[in-house]
């Protein structure tokens, strides 16, 4: 019962008709058919799936209405494909734009990945699949993932890293959740006095703790320290395949001898198993579990959907986009980026769609009069998980190419960005560079000598350096958008969808002004296998707020085709108890000429306080709708518990008396207006 059967299954107990457990990676789709023992795909012909946008993505569209409608479409997903854990999503706070994984997780705000993460467990677990989220906790990189030792404050702890878990918990109720590979305070995350004093005890978690891939180490502490069911270890514990490993596996053989001879209370297994019986009782041993179904128009729609609400639209000189469809134009577009696949690569995020529309062919769908033109500029190799690749064509001849092109269009669109190759944004390693990497910034440049009229479609998870910004006139962050990337793309850049999305986290200026990166190496990537987190619970715009160090882009940041303005801000009162909630209001209105979506945001500060303090924290948000020169009043509820910080004197949350400021804008870096109230 407690440990797997193969690389994606447990065996169950036939005897006692309880089934095997199947289950697949997450979190962006159902990923293909993995072999029976070993990574290697199995190479069947009905595994493939719809991909959906990354869930960088996903956060960006501060939607929590369509991540319901994600989680129930990719778990339907899962459900044709007979899954029974859906291994996703994952909810690592963004605290280095190095770590190769960041595109999978909610970006750097707590409050943003709590709400998002919510409604998507709950529509996948509506469909009988139960969902996993993952990695508990602080795996905050790749880089020596399965070493490094993390050292933070119960502070950091609890406000930054911990709340998107605790949501999935108490407020979604998830089914399953997934260790790290990854120490904290020295000890495995996967076993650890984390799991049964704060999962189980304090948020009294019943579904199952799995292991990841190879993250349990020890048969007394996965027996003791709160480790459920373990997956992906070899027999010397080192993920290699050796004959009918499973059995040695440190919760099979090994565990039941420990039981057997009262190493351990037969407590401990019946928890165990109680726990994963319950997770059957919800999921394959369910009466009434929905068939599911995969590929269908709906779940295109609804991945189109996210992707063009999640795209963010950083700069727009002088109306670049929209760009209009029209015979006398030529637009060239640039870069490999442009036809690569992004769903191929990245590590177990790694997904087989039945089709992915690039941004080329999305551009040359939507585009029917205007002439596109396309040059790949530069070429990488393909997108493996452990290595790089050398490219195989002819680098000058690609340039000299890209050159040409460009020079004889009237709009230049450069595609570039990372990809889902080793080191860039992929698991298992983090990224060695902040800058375009594959000689882009080169070629970008050439190509401004040419023609100065570029629009530059970043593909990244992650934030990236720009020193280039100010040769381009516009800038869409377009992120990993799955099957539907180039339509989505397309939708955008013609204006057929206004942009809405916001960056769920900040963009420095240079990777020292990121506040992990600021402390030097003893903060990342770590010293003699110790990192410690000095920047505590200044991550993100916290740091970039409290420290005023301005970044490129700020959190919440993301610009419209139409305007908007905010009027009629205020709360309900002025004073409130700790058991109130304070209602913020404001009139919001589209006075441009377009329909669109704004997000107003609402962050809270305390000026004076007893504890160090971020400037100010987010605290509530709303995606509105409007017509062009429609107006409509927009509510935030915010409880005044919500106001607490971790009091590591008390080990619990503590709301400070007096003074709070209320922020209210669109903007982590344009505040409307500032409201003082005070809490009794
Ligand atoms: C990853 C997990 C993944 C698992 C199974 C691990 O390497 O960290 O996120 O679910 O493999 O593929």
């Amino acid at each position: 019962m407690c440990h797997a059967q193969s690389k994606f299954s447990t065996k169950g107990v036939e005897r006692l008709g309880i089934p095997e457990i199947w289950m697949a990676d997450g979190p962006h789709g159902v990923r293909a058919e993995i072999s029976w023992d070993d990574w290697a795909y199995a190479g069947w012909t009905n595994d493939s799936i719809t991909a959906f946008p990354a869930l960088t993505c996903l956060a960006a569209s501060f939607n929590p209405e369509l991540s319901s409608q994600y989680g129930f479409s990719l778990g339907e997903e899962a459900r044709y494909r007979k899954k029974d854990v859906l291994l996703g999503p994952g909810v690592n706070i963004y605290r280095t734009p190095l770590n190769g994984r960041n595109f999978e997780y909610m970006g750097e705000d707590p409050f943003l990945a709590s709400t998002m993460v919510v409604p998507y467990i709950k529509g996948v677990q509506k469909n009988g699949v139960a969902a996993c989220v993952k990695h508990y906790t602080l795996n905050n990189q790749e880089h020596w993932r399965d070493k490094i030792n993390v050292e933070v404050s119960d502070r950091a702890l609890y406000e930054i890293y911990l709340p998107a878990f605790k949501a999935s918990v108490k407020e979604a109720g998830v089914w399953s959740i997934m260790g790290s590979y990854n120490k904290f305070r020295g000890k495995y995350t996967t076993h650890h006095p984390l799991l049964n004093k704060i999962l189980k005890a304090d948020w009294e978690f019943d579904g199952v703790v799995i292991s990841d891939w190879s993250s349990a180490h020890s048969t007394e502490e996965s027996a003791l320290y709160g480790l459920d069911l373990e997956m992906g270890t070899g027999t010397d514990g080192l993920g290699t395949t050796t004959n009918d490993f499973y059995s040695q596996y440190y919760l099979a053989a090994p565990f039941l001898e420990g039981l057997k001879k009262g190493d351990f209370p037969q407590s401990i297994v019946d928890d165990k198993v109680r726990r994963i019986l319950r997770l059957m009782f919800r999921t394959n041993m369910s009466t009434n579990r929905p068939l599911g179904n995969a590929n269908t128009k709906a779940h295109h729609d609804v991945a189109r959907h996210v992707a063009t609400d999640g795209i963010v639209l950083l700069k727009n000189k002088e109306n670049f986009f929209p760009i209009k469809d029209n015979k006398d134009l030529t637009i060239a577009i640039i870069g490999e980026n442009a036809t690569r696949s992004m769903t191929a690569g990245g590590g177990s995020s790694e997904l087989k769609p039945k089709f992915e529309i690039s941004p080329l062919d999305g551009i040359r769908a939507r585009y029917k009069h205007a002439t596109i033109t396309h040059a790949m500029g530069y070429q990488t190799g393909p997108s493996l998980y452990n290595e790089v690749i050398p490219p195989t064509l002819d680098l000058d001849s690609l340039k000299t190419e890209a050159i040409k092109t460009a020079k004889n269009a009237d709009i230049v669109l450069f595609v570039g960005g990372l990809n889902k190759s080793h080191l860039q944004d992929c698991e298992g390693d983090d990224r060695l560079q902040f800058g375009l990497p594959f000689g882009q910034e080169d070629l970008l440049n050439d190509i401004y000598n040419v023609n100065k009229n570029i629009g530059f479609i970043l593909v990244t998870g992650n934030a990236i350096e720009m020193p280039w910004l100010d040769k381009v006139n516009a800038l869409l962050e377009t992120w990993y958008l799955g099957s539907m990337s180039g339509h989505a793309i397309a939708d955008i850049i013609s204006g057929d969808v206004n942009p809405s999305g916001k960056l769920p986290f900040s963009f420095p200026v240079k990777l020292e002004d990121n506040a992990a990166h600021s402390f030097g190496t003893s903060s990342y990537p770590g010293e003699n296998m110790t990192q410690y987190y000095k920047e505590d619970i200044l991550v993100g715009y916290r740091w970039h707020d409290t420290k005023k160090i301005k970044p490129l882009y700020a959190f919440g940041y993301g610009l419209s085709y139409t305007s908007f303005t905010l009027s009629d801000i205020k709360t309900d009162k002025k004073v409130y108890t700790q058991e109130d909630s304070i209602t913020v209001s404001c009139s919001l209105k589209n006075t441009g000429t377009i329909n669109g979506s704004e997000v107003i945001q609402v962050y809270i500060g305390k000026p004076k306080s007893k504890v160090k303090r971020a400037l100010k924290e987010l605290k509530g948000f709303q995606k509105t709708n409007l017509k062009h020169s429609e107006e409509s009043i927009i509510n935030a509820n915010i409880p005044v518990k919500s106001l607490a910080y971790y009091d590591e004197t008390i080990s619990d949350w503590n709301i400070e008396k007096g003074e709070y400021i209320v922020y209210i804008g669109n903007a982590s870096d344009n505040i409307s207006k500032k409201i003082k109230i005070s809490i009794k």
